[in-house]
């Protein structure tokens, strides 16, 4: 379904851009496995691929850096062509009260989950724009949607995404290309390992469907939209959250 689309992931050496990289393989893809400092993580993904008979590479790149982002994007042009597919994942967390969150906080922050948006969607943006059906699909967050304590940095960058991928469908689709958000509810990554039980217990509560997410529960929705059956689809956030309201 996905036989010969260069697909790149960023932040695909752990958790669900791990998944995302995999489950993209799994199709046909040719899939790129970026990452900024998980090196062995990010060849192990490039392993997994192969195993199942995909065909995978790994570049290192800090999406926060555009100069680290022009060379990945010419790695990947030199390996497998222009970029039809770019699943913007790559995202951190530093979490604090807003009365003590820094200025340092909110920047590191916003120049990765916003930033590092920017530049990898700059510099594949004429590839994804040529492609026949190309795909821009951003990792957004329930948080985006609901806010949650001690989140104003993620979830200012996660809200952000959904107005610049609104925008940039606007500005693809003469070309039959889409742009859309996947904004997942809590999942069991590295990411949620840092949040205290007692804060868990209260997020479960408010999740109707009783569980935090798999990876394997989001991967499925961004191969869809990543492939041509989602052709008629741009501009739209799809929730997997287990049936939380927003
Ligand atoms: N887990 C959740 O509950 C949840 C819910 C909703 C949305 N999301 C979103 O889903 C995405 C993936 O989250 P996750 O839970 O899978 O996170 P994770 O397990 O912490 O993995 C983060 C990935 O991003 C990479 N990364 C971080 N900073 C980077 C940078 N500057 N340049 C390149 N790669 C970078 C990491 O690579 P290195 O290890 O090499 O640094 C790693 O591969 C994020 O955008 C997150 O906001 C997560």
């Amino acid at each position: 379904m996905l036989q010969d689309r260069t697909c790149l992931v960023t932040g695909a050496s752990r958790g669900i851009g791990r998944g995302i990289a995999e489950e993209l393989g799994r199709y046909g893809a040719n899939v790129v496995v970026n990452y900024r400092s998980s090196e062995a993580e990010a060849y192990d993904t490039v392993d997994a691929i192969k195993e199942e008979g995909g065909t995978a590479i790994a570049v290192q790149g800090n999406v926060a850096d555009f100069e680290d982002v022009q060379s990945m994007h010419e790695t990947v042009r030199d390996a497998y062509g222009p970029v039809d597919v770019l699943v913007n994942n790559a995202g951190i967390t530093v979490d604090k009260k807003f009365e003590n969150m820094t200025r340092e906080d909110w920047d590191r922050v916003v120049e990765v989950n916003l930033g590092g948006v920017y530049n990898c969607t700059k510099v594949c943006f004429e590839d994804i724009r040529q492609a026949h059906e190309g795909r821009l699909i951003n990792i957004s967050s329930v948080v985006g949607q609901q806010g949650n304590y001690g989140q104003a940095n993620y979830a200012a960058t996660k809200s952000g995404l959904f107005g610049f991928t609104r925008t940039i469908a606007l500005e693809l689709a003469s070309e039959g290309s889409t742009a859309n958000c996947v904004a997942p509810g809590f999942v069991k990554t590295d990411m949620l390992d840092p949040v205290p039980e007692r804060v868990k217990e209260g997020i479960l509560e408010r999740i109707p469907l009783d569980r935090f997410a798999e990876v394997e529960d989001v991967v499925g929705v961004v191969r869809f939209v990543a492939s041509e059956e989602s052709s008629y689809m741009t501009g739209q956030v799809l929730g997997v959250n287990g049936g939380m309201e927003w």
